[in-house]
């Protein structure tokens, strides 16, 4: 077919612009959408008398079979045609002949780009939510059968207290449905028809843009022809949705990489999701989780590209809009298969059981347990504080352990001391004893994993 716009031009354009300016090796994704939109828009023309009803149909069926090629993989894109829309026309004017050249009555490329992107976003983002969920269980399972594991959680990566590793995991499942939030929200703002505001202002043909809204299943229609085709905020606002998840996976990853340290030696990565060195042998690398947390460079940097991309282009559209596709794709692709390689990560995780209770046996863990039994005794918090803090200093600085202190030796540091105190040294005591809602407590832990099991199942 050659390009829309051909017979304003004189001569040619250049080779070199057109390989600069083509997008179809990229737009190729959005071919699907584009097929559906235009039978949608095509039954309007037919139903409003725009079009003659013979032709909408001949659209629709052509379109049909061209969808049909483009969902097995058929279709043939032709590099030499501009973009998607080109290459859909085309194969839609071999396929039917003259009636093709009606379907793009009372469109324009800069409303039906819009439409092929939201499509897109939709499909993709629910997508994402289901790969979401489906992490979300794997973790959970991870967490369920790690259930009564005891670890040291920290803060400023110094141990701090001890947890339940199913608390730990559980934490992981909280950021997810955030992020599900996130997606969710701009899903529900992006789902609104653009087709049908044309170049910019509108058609003076007698169009139904309603009837195209029901019919692709749209929440509503934009209102307003000039930003219909101006706004890209659902592309920025997925990216950035998908730029929080990848800083999850790499906190995440994070976690599992110093966990794997011959240092902390709590968790096994599996093989299958590490390398070795090549000149080092004893080396196993947890190269997907370091690739994994890399990879939040690469969608932050997506983020910003579509940012600066915006920023300060006028009303309406602007070919600049163009770009707006690969830092899409290219953050949807790679989040996707991020998710779908953690969920792996998670179902062959080994935990060291052993190895992490070595790192329990630190007393020091209990001082916030020993804080808050003086307090439960009527002492202020701060004089408990400065108690506790003696006494640990004490035990440390004599190179011996609270549990061995006798009730009177206790009593030096405070007198409401007993010796009932040294029953909560214990990492099952300390956790158990946890009473706040949402605490590492067992009991707390398993009414999260009854939530969980409800809502992810
Ligand atoms: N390839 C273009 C894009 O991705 C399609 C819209 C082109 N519109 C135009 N007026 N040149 O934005």
């Amino acid at each position: 077919m050659g390009k829309f716009w051909g017979s304003r031009f004189d001569g040619s354009t250049d080779s070199l612009a057109d390989e600069f300016s083509f997008s179809i090796s990229y737009d190729c994704r959005l071919a699907l959408y584009d097929c559906i939109g235009g039978i949608a828009h095509a039954r309007m023309l037919g139903e409003c008398g725009i079009i003659p009803k013979s032709d909408a149909k001949k659209i629709a069926a052509g379109l049909k079979r061209i969808g049909k090629k483009i969902e097995s993989g058929q279709f043939k894109f032709d590099p030499r045609e501009e973009d998607v829309h080109s290459n859909i026309q085309s194969a839609l004017k071999k396929d039917i002949g003259a009636a093709a050249d009606r379907l793009h009555t009372a469109r324009s490329r800069n409303d039906l780009i819009v439409l092929d992107m939201k499509l897109y976003c939709l499909v993709e983002l629910n997508l994402t939510i289901e790969m979401i969920s489906d992490l979300q269980r794997s973790i959970l399972e991870f967490a369920k059968r790690h259930r009564e594991i005891i670890m040291p959680a920290y803060t400023h990566l110094q141990s701090a207290q001890l947890v339940l590793l199913a608390h730990h995991m559980l934490a992981y499942v909280e950021m997810l449905e955030r992020d599900k939030g996130r997606l969710k929200d701009a899903i529900v703002r992006m789902d609104t028809n653009p087709l049908g505001s044309c170049a910019l202002s509108g058609s003076t043909l007698p169009t139904d843009r309603k009837m195209v809204t029901e019919l692709l299943g749209f929440l509503a229609t934009t209102n307003n022809s000039i930003d219909s085709v101006s706004d890209r905020d659902f592309i920025i606002e997925s990216v950035s949705a998908l730029a929080m998840m990848s800083m999850h996976f790499s906190r995440m990853c994070e976690d599992l990489i110093v966990w794997a340290t011959s240092e902390f030696n709590f968790v096994d990565i599996d093989w299958s999701m590490c390398t070795g060195s090549s000149i080092m042998p004893h080396k196993k690398n947890p190269d997907i989780c370091e690739l994994i947390r890399g990879e939040t460079g690469t969608i932050y940097g997506n983020l910003n590209k579509l940012l600066v991309l915006l920023k300060g282009l006028p009303l309406t559209y602007n070919r600049d809009l163009q770009l707006d596709k690969p830092p899409l794709f290219e953050s949807v692709e790679k989040m996707q298969l991020m998710l779908q390689l953690l969920e792996k990560l998670f179902q062959t995780l080994k935990v060291k059981p052993d190895q992490i209770a070595i790192q329990t046996g630190n007393e020091s863990f209990y001082s916030v347990d020993i804080m808050e039994y003086l307090i439960q005794k009527g002492v202020t918090y701060r004089e408990a504080h400065d108690t506790v803090g003696k006494l640990i200093k004490g035990c440390l600085d004599q190179g011996g352990r609270i549990v061995d202190l006798t009730e009177a030796q206790l009593k030096k540091y405070h007198p409401k001391f007993a010796a009932d105190v040294k029953k909560l040294l214990k990492p099952e005591i300390s956790v158990k004893r946890k009473k706040s809602y949402g605490s590492t407590s067992p009991t707390s832990v398993a009414r999260q994993f009854k939530y969980w099991e409800k809502i992810l199942n």
